[in-house]
């Protein structure tokens, strides 16, 4: 599968890397904090990065990305919805007791159906509000990043500012009509599969 996993952090955010495996181009998806450990894994693994893609904008999921930016010289890429949370002052404050900074104004503002492509692979933004109001999955290559919407037998919370629990479940609807060997990414914790988490997660 063409992707790295590197868990980061206090949290131990689970940063990922999406690549090509002949091109070697590449998009970081939330890295979250230790810019130089995701750094050195994509050096090491010849990558080249193009994009920053955030599947939503708290803090433990942004603290890399201004490290990543420095180095790489590369855009970030936020859904609409999570831009000013991002750079907000209750992020600010969360940020702040991990130690880590927020990132810059994005250079894309991401919606629903939009197409992440490198070369001839490619992630389907899937708006899935419910954690925050911008949180998207990244669909593709028969993978799908959660981020915070969907862990292996949980679901994110959606007590925080801009959460929502009617349009969690909306969202975690729409995970239930993709293919079920679908192999589930989340933004924390171990991956799975679709048809094991429709047997085992109690929110699905
Ligand atoms: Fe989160």
């Amino acid at each position: 599968m063409p992707y790295l996993s590197i868990a980061v952090g206090e949290l131990q955010t689970n940063a990922y890397v999406f690549y090509h495996a002949a091109s070697r181009g590449c998009l970081v998806i939330d890295p979250g904090a230790e810019g130089e450990k995701i750094i050195a894994r994509i050096d090491g693994e010849k990558l080249l990065p193009r994009a920053v893609v955030l599947t939503h904008g708290h803090a433990d999921h942004v603290g890399a990305v201004s490290a990543l930016i420095a180095r790489f010289r590369i855009p970030l890429w936020v859904h609409e919805a999570d831009a000013d949370l991002m750079r907000g002052p209750a992020n600010r404050e969360f940020a702040a007791m991990f130690g880590v900074g927020l990132p810059p104004a994005a250079g894309r503002l991401l919606a629903d159906g939009d197409t992440l492509a490198v070369d001839d692979l490619a992630l389907r933004v899937i708006h899935s509000p419910g954690h925050t109001p911008g949180s998207i999955l990244l669909h593709g290559d028969g993978l799908l990043f959660t981020g915070d919407t969907l862990f292996k037998d949980d679901v994110g919370r959606t007590d925080l500012p801009g959460g929502d629990e009617a349009e969690l479940r909306r969202s975690l609807a729409k995970i239930k009509l993709l293919p079920p060997l679908t192999v589930i990414l989340p933004g924390h914790g171990p991956s799975s599969v679709l048809e094991q988490e429709l047997r085992s997660n109690p929110y699905l």
